[in-house]
């Protein structure tokens, strides 16, 4: 553990943590970020969470969510330098984005009534905090989205402004999204008039910002949309499912249930099931088919497959 003081208060971090995470495993959560997940690696580009690091004689201001702590760095989280650095974030801030909800309320909570600063746009809605991206390229590992140009021309885009073929639609990017500019729409089934004829539109997840729209995949027991079909796929590869696993929504699956006592351990299940969640398991001296319920895909084959009569669906999962 590394000894730190914040505000006056020794505490003890994690070796190897930020600044923020010394602060907020402290208690102390008044540390304004913007472009800070505690899912993505840390990217320092808001610097609203600005503090003032004194360290071996040397006093600077630091984005606390990138900087890491050393042994006795004594930290300020709000000293007049560091208020003072908010507020000029802030109104740059409020320059660039004046309608963003996220920053109006910080505007108001810093006492930052108007921006002195000519943007020359109107209402951007982007703060370019990166989080969109960062979600894509290191959780989703989709790299369908990037920053694109230079200067007051920054923007998050798709490559070449082209639709995002590498998107999933998983919608990482809009619920990471501090100001609400990423618009994702599910859409229900709907009528399409062609010249050819009306027809059948099935649901779709619909992302204006990236030029994309997919089918949804729904649910064959109630109808209701699950998600997006390429996420599905993705999942599917990347954890080595078959696509019925997707067949049915949480809420209309059922667990099967293996009676041990009528169980011949067969293997018949396990041969079956598509989702690998048929498997044996020790039963005093015997194996036993088990079916772990955290793999399975609902769709029953297992209970079909059974000449025995020992598996059974008792209940549905919540
Ligand atoms: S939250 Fe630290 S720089 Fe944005």
């Amino acid at each position: 553990m590394t000894k730190i003081i914040i505000d006056g208060r020794t505490v003890k971090a994690r070796r190897g943590a930020t600044v923020l995470e010394a602060a907020r495993a402290a208690g102390i959560t008044t540390i304004p970020t913007l472009c800070h997940n505690d899912a993505l690696a840390p990217y320092g580009s808001c610097r609203l969470c600005i503090v003032e690091i004194a360290n071996n004689g040397r006093t600077t201001i630091e984005s606390s969510c990138t900087y890491p702590v050393t042994e006795g760095m004594s930290v300020k989280t709000n000293s007049p330098r560091v208020i003072e650095g908010r507020k000029l974030v802030i109104e740059l801030f409020l320059a660039r984005c004046p309608n963003v909800k996220k920053v109006q309320e910080l505007a108001r909570e810093y006492g930052v009534q108007d921006s002195a600063v000519e943007w020359g746009k109107e209402n951007e809605y982007c703060i370019l905090c990166g989080l969109c991206v960062r979600a894509c390229n290191e959780v989703i590992k989709a790299g369908a989205i990037q920053f694109a140009g230079r200067g007051k021309n920054k923007v998050v885009d798709s490559p070449f402004h082209l639709p995002a073929e590498d998107c999933l639609a998983c919608g990482s990017c809009a619920f990471v999204c501090p100001t609400g500019i990423i618009k994702l729409q599910d859409r229900t089934a709907t009528a399409v008039c062609t010249p050819e004829g009306t027809r059948e539109k099935g649901p779709a997840r619909e992302i204006t910002n990236w030029q994309i729209e997919y089918p949804l995949k729904t649910c064959a027991a109630c109808g209701n949309p699950i998600a997006p079909l390429p996420m599905l796929k993705k999942i599917a590869e990347e954890h080595c499912y078959q696509m019925d696993f997707f067949n049915l929504c949480p809420s209309c699956r059922t667990y099967p249930a293996v009676d041990t006592d009528l169980c011949t351990a067969c293997n018949a299940c396990i041969v079956v099931c598509p989702a690998g969640a048929a498997q044996f398991v020790e039963d005093g001296q015997d194996q036993k088919s088990h079916i772990f319920t955290q793999n399975c895909c609902g769709c029953h084959s297992c209970m079909d497959v059974c000449g025995w009569g020992a598996i059974k669906a008792p209940s549905k999962c919540s």
